[in-house]
């Protein structure tokens, strides 16, 4: 079996799309769950882009061993210093640096001759080679060059000391059968390819990016790049979680194996999606909440009687675990701490205190509590002491008038209470909230959403707020009373602002 590298850029190409900005905690955590994951390289960010992308690709390379690191540079000095020197603590920093080669955007982009573009990518590969031995060097735009001019490319790079050479779709416009061929040549024209791994990065633009990547990996890459979720630039990158589960499902066709460890594979999509505030669809492949639901009555039935009828990966294989012990408010710490442990999280001590309390507390207002409770329970306590605390709230509504709202909040020990009107409840609860607080976000999104099958369902509002400099926040909040939730989402995006203020 050819090992397959696996490279995840969710907290590059994933997060640099979506128009949030994750802060360096929250990057830092989702990276530490790659980890456990074991995905072999992560990209970290693009530290020329942002002094938050510079921190965070320097915090994650301080913080994460056993795993490369990578940066990505434009083919530009000033970009590679940056990010040789976010990288400086990491245990094994990669630079991943680049330039188009397309028509279209070394005509239109870059507005440089075919010539000067493989000087400046040669260029780069050396200039970077000064600060660390493993390089990575993008083709942007692979996919629509000339396949000559290509090969050309590539073959300067990897003399000029490229380790790995990555050819992206970056548009999504390839066909499966055509991003095959196109690896298949570069691995077969290009003189020098075995100096080097061919490596594939797709975008979904026309739904075939994990199609696409597969066939470059049956045509001979050895590395797949892509994002937890798909998450990415418009449609979104390939989502490594479809192409890990097909090389390993259908080991018979590929050829290939990685090291990933599929078991926890739920466990980072659920962290990314809370994270980001991106929800995953119910029928999204392999992480979807009906990925292994079956529905009709023919199925069920045929499930019953042998699973392989209708499933053909185990939900154990990613994470999903059976419900063995049902949780309610009689069950005690060992008892949580265990279906926690089922679910992948390792939690002791006080923080098994704070998050039994918070399980008590549910449990109350549940009869039983599901593993998909145990996530949401986990994803609101691992968010940290409160700056603000929701103290009370009371709602006026008539369904005629306007609503009202009067919230008590505690803010750094002073207890704030104000009034004010809206549209409806919720509208008037924020408007509440904004008054106390003295925010002036404008608010892009909120959705509010159902995250469990009972019918004391918990809710989960996600509230996305935009500040003046432009940056939109996410805030989660988690309650079986949708208007609580609500608040507490609305409070949640205020502190993540304070800590970018304090970043
Ligand atoms: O899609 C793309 O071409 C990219 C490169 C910058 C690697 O994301
Ligand atoms: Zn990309």
């Amino acid at each position: 079996m050819r090992r397959l590298y696996v490279f995840d850029t969710t907290l590059r190409d994933g997060e640099q799309s979506l128009g949030i900005t994750l802060n360096v905690k929250e990057k830092l955590e989702i990276g530490q769950q790659l980890v456990k994951l074991g995905v072999d390289i992560i990209e970290a960010g693009f530290p020329a882009s942002s002094p938050g992308d510079l921190e965070s690709v320097r915090t994650i390379a301080r913080e994460l061993k056993g795993v490369i690191i990578c940066g990505l540079t434009r083919a530009v000095v000033s970009d590679i210093d940056l990010c040789a020197e976010a990288l400086r603590k990491a245990e094994y920093p990669r630079i991943h640096t680049g330039i188009g080669v397309s028509p279209v955007h070394m005509e239109k982009k870059l507005k440089l001759t075919p010539d000067q573009v493989v000087e400046q990518a040669v260029a780069a590969v050396k200039y970077a080679k000064k600060y660390v031995s493993d390089i990575e060097f993008y083709a942007e735009d692979a996919f629509r060059s000339d396949p000559l001019f290509l090969a050309r490319v590539i073959e300067q790079v990897i003399s000029a000391g490229a380790t790995v050479v990555n050819i992206p779709d970056t548009v999504g416009y390839a066909n499966p059968w055509e991003y095959g061929d196109l690896i298949g040549s570069v691995v077969k024209n290009v003189k020098n390819i075995d100096k080097a791994i061919v490596s594939v990065h797709c975008h979904n633009d026309l739904g075939m990016a994990t199609a696409n990547s597969l066939a470059g990996i049956k045509a001979g890459a050895s590395q797949v790049e892509g994002t937890i979720n798909g998450i990415g630039e418009r449609a979104g990158n390939t989502s490594l979680e479809e192409v890990i589960m097909s090389i390993y499902t259908r080991r018979d066709g590929y050829g290939v194996e990685s090291h990933v460890n599929t078991r926890e594979i739920s466990a980072t999509s659920r962290l990314v999606s809370r994270i980001t505030g991106v929800t995953v669809p119910d029928h999204k492949a392999i992480v979807g909440a009906n990925a292994f639901n079956h529905a009709s009555g023919i199925h069920q039935d045929g499930v019953l009687k042998d699973r392989e009828t209708y499933e053909i990966i185990k939900p154990e294989t990613i994470g999903v675990p059976q419900n063995l012990i049902s949780l309610t408010a009689r069950s005690g710490r060992h008892a949580l701490k265990h279906c926690l442990e089922e679910l992948g999280y390792h939690v002791e001590g006080t923080q098994l205190d704070e998050v039994y309390q918070r399980f008590l507390h549910l449990a109350d207002l549940k009869k039983e509590v599901f593993d998909q409770d145990l996530y949401v329970l986990m994803g609101d306590s691992e968010s940290g002491v409160s700056s603000i605390v929701l103290q009370s709230m009371a709602i006026a509504t008539s369904g005629v008038e306007m609503a009202t709202a009067t919230v008590t909040l505690e803010i750094e020990g002073n207890m704030m209470t104000d009034a004010a009107c809206g549209n409806g409840p919720v509208n008037a609860l924020f408007n509440t909230i904004d008054r106390i607080t003295g925010s002036n976000a404008t608010l892009e999104d909120y959705t509010l959403k159902s995250v469990t099958r009972s019918s004391e369902a918990l809710g989960e509002a996600t509230v996305k707020l935009r500040y003046e400099d432009g940056r939109l926040v996410v805030g989660k909040g988690f309650s079986t009373d949708v208007i609580e939730a609500s608040a507490k989402a609305y409070i949640n995006a205020l502190e993540k602002r304070v800590e970018f203020k304090t970043e």
